[in-house]
């Protein structure tokens, strides 16, 4: 079905449509779905926006994937090559390859200070653990999270385990390395999700979080909030990072790129929306602020578990959770340019993992000094719109707000326009109305969505 010629000796491919299910929702699912997810709906009043978002999901997230497992499977090579070679066997210009260059380089980017937020949950599982939070004030743990900032020592400690815990899977390879991993940590995360869930319902305020995500209120709802809501999408499901590319070079000729996808999709929609169950009941029932944004996470919650009975326990499996869903994405950031450097260079999958790992280790570094030394320091600072940025800053949004949606755009476009329809219609085996809906959708929808979203952040 697809052309797998030529493909690089080094190759192989998942073991099952299921492992790739689990490394996909491994990428999808991270800080977004249990970190930004709640925060954001909470500061976007509820229901009428996570209305909103799915919608978001369905007409430019869902595309947006079938698109880019598309290109990974039918290039069969980095996102990069496989991008040109799908170019090449359209007639299409190879230029079209600048969307995977720009995710690759955006998932580099975003690894490096990606990783200092993963060693941030490293650290709360020590603390949950040894009850730091126990009977703390509000201040003190304001206080334990501002020390925790304040320190580059710290932060570069568990900068480092973190890093290294993600170089670890990737040497190892497709099939020992990232396919083990994800075979054991996604089931774990999801029972973890499950008890979490299910410490929530016993609160008393359960009910007080299902109406909060679920009766919409539209009146609470800003245009803002519906672009945030399109970028939260794209940041949610992975896209525009070549991720999905590259996940999707490894993927079996035999199976339906659309309906993965739509599977993928769904469950990291469900993995927010339980995020959204398990700590919004804890909120309520700690009188906490749902819309705290944020540091909802990081301060808003330890406060509760240092008050709730086996909060120690509760709040340590919470951040085991949560690190957990932290590595298994920062993996999915790493492959799609050791991918890259593995085609290129001779040096094999241990070397270009550790160049690749030790680069971006390096580029995180800045992102820990702009939290302390270097929190005056605004490079671009002469522009007022970014006046006080720090380099974290000024990364986290070119990357969110430029790079990701660039390679979306871009990824829609080409595929929507350039490439033979018999090909995608046979590799992402939907039905004929299905495909009919997608192929709108990516053609005309999607690109017009996305590039709404990507003219507003750039002037606002
Ligand atoms: N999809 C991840 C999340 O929801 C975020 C992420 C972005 C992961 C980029 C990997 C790469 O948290
Ligand atoms: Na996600």
């Amino acid at each position: 079905m697809t052309g797998s010629k030529s493909t690089p000796a080094h190759r192989g491919l998942w073991s099952s449509r299921m492992a790739f299910i689990l490394a996909a929702t491994g990428s999808a699912v991270g800080l977004g779905n249990i970190w930004k997810f709640p925060y954001v709906t909470g500061e976007n009043g509820g229901g009428a926006f996570v209305l909103v978002y799915l919608l978001c999901i369905a007409i430019v997230g869902i595309p947006i994937m079938m698109a880019e497992v598309y290109i990974g499977r039918s290039g069969r090579h980095n996102p990069i090559t496989s991008f040109r070679l799908v170019a090449e066997r359209n007639l299409a210009s190879p230029v079209w390859r600048i969307s995977a260059i720009v995710g690759v380089l955006a998932a580099f980017i975003i690894l490096s200070f990606y990783s200092v937020i993963g060693g941030w949950a490293a650290s709360y599982v020590g603390h949950a653990a040894m009850g730091d939070f126990t009977g703390q004030s509000a201040d003190a743990i304001g206080e334990l999270f501002g020390g925790l900032l304040a320190s580059p020592v710290t932060l570069l400690i568990w900068h480092t385990i973190f890093m290294a815990l993600v170089i670890l899977v990737v040497a190892r390879g497709l099939k020992s390395g990232l396919e083990r991993a994800v075979t054991i940590l996604m089931p774990a995360l999801f029972v973890l999700l499950l008890v979490a869930v299910g410490y929530a319902t016993t609160t008393g305020h359960f009910g007080e979080a299902v109406s909060f995500l679920f009766t919409p209120d539209f009146g609470a709802l800003t245009m803002d909030g519906v672009l945030v809501a399109l970028g939260h999408a794209f940041f949610t499901l992975s896209l525009g990072m070549a991720i999905m590319m590259a996940y999707g070079s490894y993927l079996g000729d035999d199976v339906s790129v659309g309906r993965t996808a739509v599977t993928v999709s769904i469950m990291d929609t469900v993995v927010a929306l339980m995020a959204g169950l398990a700590i919004f009941p804890v909120v309520f029932a700690n009188g906490l602020e749902a819309g705290a944004g944020p540091g909802l996470i990081f301060q808003t919650l330890p406060l509760a578990f240092g008050q709730m009975p086996m909060g120690s326990v509760f709040g340590a499996l919470f951040f085991v959770l949560l690190l957990f869903a932290a590595w298994t994405s920062a993996i999915s950031l790493l492959e799609p340019v050791v991918e890259w450097l593995e085609d290129k260079l001779i040096v094999g999958r241990v070397g270009s993992t550790v160049v690749v790992g030790i680069a971006c280790w390096l580029l995180g570094i800045a992102s820990i000094l702009s939290l302390n030394e270097w929190s005056g320091f605004a490079p671009l600072g002469m522009f007022e719109r970014f006046e006080g940025n720090t380099i974290f800053d000024l990364l986290d949004f070119f990357t969110a707000n430029v790079m990701l949606p660039l390679s979306g755009l871009l990824t829609a476009l080409f595929v929507g326009w350039c490439v033979a329809k018999e090909s995608l219609q046979s590799n992402l085996a939907l039905s004929g109305g299905g495909f009919a809906l997608w192929y709108n959708l990516v053609r005309f929808v999607t690109p017009v969505a996305v590039a709404i979203v990507f003219v507003y952040n750039l002037m606002s």
